[in-house]
């Protein structure tokens, strides 16, 4: 028989997790982790105080919550973070990386709008969300990009073949341009193009681009309308196709744009299809995106909602695999 203390312990459950969450971001933020990583031998909460130009007194209670939140391991006063937690938070080249979604969550589009809107319905699209948000939002589309290409990709078979003999690709819901480097860098034969509807994406795209040095033609498009040409090896779209407004317009242009035998690349959040997963941790902070994806008026979708899009569509050799549990891969080829 459930009991009061049992709903209180999930409940309360939910306030550590809240707690640990906001000592971690303002870690991040402040720069408290990066100050500790760079000491793996730990440092005295003066100490870090010191390095930080930070309150002493202040920083002592930070390091103890992050020692509550298992962030950190101390002996007396001295504080170190524990295996793995440099590399989670901060190293934006890993695989691995979660810290931006530390910070993403805490910005005013996933929850604080959502409130203020629950009344009207105010729906929001990219070009209404600050830069601050689109640059963490592309900060947490890293990770994806880095797990895809090429590790991801050369598990379609025979695509890593084409990708490195040099085709063409078109990345739909190309956002600020990071996958594009991704893929320039691993399949340097390949000509690159990338749509995406929201103007500013794209101009930060251009600069990164530049930037880097990787030449890549970029369209300011919605994916509905896109006229991208055709005779794309691979379409690839990277945690954006929930996203789209008539998801068989996109699958129907996407297909268009392919060559015979070119690859549809989905790379998604697997949303649980079933209530089981929603309570499992992934389902949690899948659940927590919704309220983002709900203001730009979509929904996370689970990942068998691709396998019927594609079938829908004609596309033959289907296929899918998870890399991490929020993250799928699913394709299909044009016949
Ligand atoms: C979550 S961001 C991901 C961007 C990038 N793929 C990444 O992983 O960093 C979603 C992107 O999809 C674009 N997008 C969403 N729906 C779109 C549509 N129907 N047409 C064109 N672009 C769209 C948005 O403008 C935004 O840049």
């Amino acid at each position: 028989m459930t009991t009061v203390q049992d709903q209180a312990s999930t409940l309360l459950a939910q306030l550590a997790g809240y707690a640990g969450h906001r000592t971690i971001a303002i870690g991040i933020r402040q720069g408290l982790i990066a100050a500790l990583a760079e000491i793996p031998s730990g440092l005295t909460t003066e100490k870090l105080a010191e390095r930080l130009g930070m309150d002493p007194y202040y920083v002592a209670t930070w390091c103890q919550a992050a020692y509550a939140a298992k962030v950190c391991d101390r002996y007396a006063d001295t504080y170190w973070l524990e295996p793995y937690m440099a590399t989670l938070l901060l190293d934006t080249t890993s695989p691995a990386y979660v810290g931006g979604v530390f910070t993403v969550m805490e910005q005013d589009e996933m929850f604080g709008r959502f409130e203020r809107v629950l009344r009207t319905g105010e729906r929001l699209w990219w070009d209404g969300c600050r830069p601050e948000f689109i640059d963490g939002v592309a900060g947490t589309g890293t990770p994806f990009y880095t797990r895809l290409i090429p590790g991801g990709l050369d598990q379609i078979p025979g695509l890593a073949e084409r990708l490195a003999a040099g085709c063409r690709v078109l990345e739909t819901a190309c956002g600020s341009g990071r996958g594009l480097v991704r893929l320039a860098r691993a399949y340097p034969e390949c000509r690159l193009t990338g749509v995406d509807g929201d103007a500013h994406s794209i101009e930060s795209a251009a600069a990164l681009l530049d930037a880097q040095g990787v030449r890549a033609e970029l369209i300011t498009s919605s994916l509905e309308t896109m006229e991208p040409g055709d005779g794309y090896t691979m379409v690839l779209n990277n945690i954006s196709m929930h996203e789209c407004r008539d998801i068989d317009e996109v699958a129907r242009r996407s297909l268009a744009a392919l060559e015979p035998g070119g690859w549809m690349v989905i790379s998604d959040f697997p949303f649980p299809a079933a209530d089981e997963g929603l309570r499992e941790v992934p389902g949690r902070i899948m659940s927590g995106i919704q309220f983002f994806e709900a203001q730009i008026g979509d929904q996370l979708l689970p990942r068998e909602a691709y396998d019927e899009l594609l079938e829908r569509h004609g596309f033959t050799e289907l296929g899918w695999f998870r890399i991490t549990p929020m993250h799928a891969v699913t394709y299909g080829r044009k016949p």
